[in-house]
């Protein structure tokens, strides 16, 4: 086996597909979908845009941008037995938990067993893309113990995830901040998650089962957790005087101590969508108050940047979005629940992708076990 590539954790630094979805520059701050800068998107494009742009490679015309948007809209709505499903999961129970459930179980209400024609593929993604904020938003009121508000096909995706949230319309600065959320968390590249999605879309899975899977990987605290680890971490900081002396007694115990929403395993520099996000934030802040939490992030990022700025460890993405979050009243375990409501957008382009020129992943491994070891009958085991 000469050509076997030897073992590396976590794969690091393995290409695992080709890819022209979207590129990262970890050193100069650059993420750009199909080529085009994801700061410019986020001020400029919006969420269905952006979708459009991912899944297939290029800006929509007007009329095929009209098009998706009209589909999106009419697919928003869930079978009611979905709901019941909805209904009969527990409140104390993760929303990611009920997000992968639910989407799995889109597979068995809309099937498309079969992944070979591209018009049923096409009418997949849109579902998805379509009923995500729907799910997400019918566990988050029955949880409380409120009724399920239907979506309404006058508002765009990111003003009626609100709506059907909260029972209100955003503000325009509002609906424009989520918005803009959704197209930062769209996609970026080979990440566990979009790597599930892809994996087991390559084994000719049903696009349901794929996107399940990469909601699942998504859950983790490694992946998309670590924004509802920024909030507790703000939290027990409790003000902006304290960040000093908490992060000196932090070190003291541990000089290697990690700093949640701090570092990336690509970016060394602070990562482009954390200040697009912030940049977007004010806006919010104008109409809800600065949090006290954003005031305390605004400090440790500057108090950070002494002690970890010569490593490359700067804010990621997920280190102003909880704080944004929570200043439009959303739970911290609906975070990680808005990230895969963009997220489902990228993921689907690299179904898309994998399909096209498809080959099953199926790695090496190194075997480190036992050989020729006996079968010792049950009766004679110690
Ligand atoms: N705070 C302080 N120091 C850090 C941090 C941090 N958050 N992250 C990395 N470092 C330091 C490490 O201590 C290490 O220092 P050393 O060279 O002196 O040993 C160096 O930077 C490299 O760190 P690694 O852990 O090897 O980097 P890796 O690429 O494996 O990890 C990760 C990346 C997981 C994101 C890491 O930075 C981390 O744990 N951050 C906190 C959690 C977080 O915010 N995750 C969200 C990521 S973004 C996303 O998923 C959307």
């Amino acid at each position: 086996m000469s050509d076997l590539v030897k073992f590396r954790p976590g794969l690091e630094n393995v290409e695992a597909a080709r890819s022209a979805i979207s590129e990262i520059d970890g050193q100069r701050a650059m993420l750009e979908y199909r080529g085009i800068a994801v700061e410019t998107l986020a001020k400029e494009s919006c969420f269905e845009e952006t979708s459009w742009l991912l899944m297939k490679g290029e800006l929509p015309t007007q009329r095929q941008l009209a098009e998706f948007d009209h589909a999106l809209r009419q697919s928003r709505s869930i079978h009611y037995r979905l709901k019941d499903l909805i209904k009969c999961l527990p409140a104390s129970g993760h929303p990611m938990d009920a997000l992968q459930a639910t989407v799995a179980a889109l597979g068995a209400f809309y099937p498309c067993r079969t992944v070979s024609d591209p018009t049923k593929n096409w009418e997949a993604c849109i579902r998805l893309i379509a009923a995500l904020p729907t799910l997400v938003a019918a566990f988050a009121r029955t949880r409380r113990g409120e009724e399920i508000i239907e979506p309404r096909e006058d508002l765009d995706h990111a003003a009626n995830f609100y709506y059907m949230t909260f029972g209100r319309e955003p503000t325009p600065a509002i609906r424009k901040v989520l918005d803009a959320c959704l197209i930062l968390h769209a996609e970026h590249n080979m990440n566990a998650s979009t790597f599930t999605a892809r994996v087991v879309g390559s084994s000719l899975a049903n696009p349901y089962a794929s996107i399940s899977s990469a909601i699942g990987s998504l859950s983790g605290p490694l992946h998309g957790g670590a924004n509802e680890e920024v909030l507790l971490q703000l939290e027990e900081i409790g003000s902006p005087e304290k960040v000093k002396p908490w992060l000196d007694a932090k070190l003291a115990k541990d000089p290697k101590h990690k700093v949640m929403g701090f570092g990336h395993r690509i970016y060394k520099v602070k990562d482009p969508r954390a200040t697009v996000l912030q940049e977007l934030a004010e806006h919010v802040f104008a109409e809800t108050s600065r949090p006290k939490n954003y005031e305390i992030a605004l400090e440790l990022e500057r108090v950070c940047a002494g002690v970890y700025g010569p490593k490359g460890v700067f804010p990621n993405v997920d280190f102003y979005s909880g704080t944004v979050y929570q200043a439009l009243s959303i739970p911290t375990d609906v975070f990680t629940p808005i990230f895969a409501i963009g997220r489902v957008a990228g993921w689907l382009a690299h179904w898309l992708e994998q399909l096209n020129g498809n080959r099953i992943y199926r790695p090496e491994q190194e075997y480190v076990g036992k050989k020729n070891a006996p079968y010792v009958p049950l009766e004679k085991r110690p």
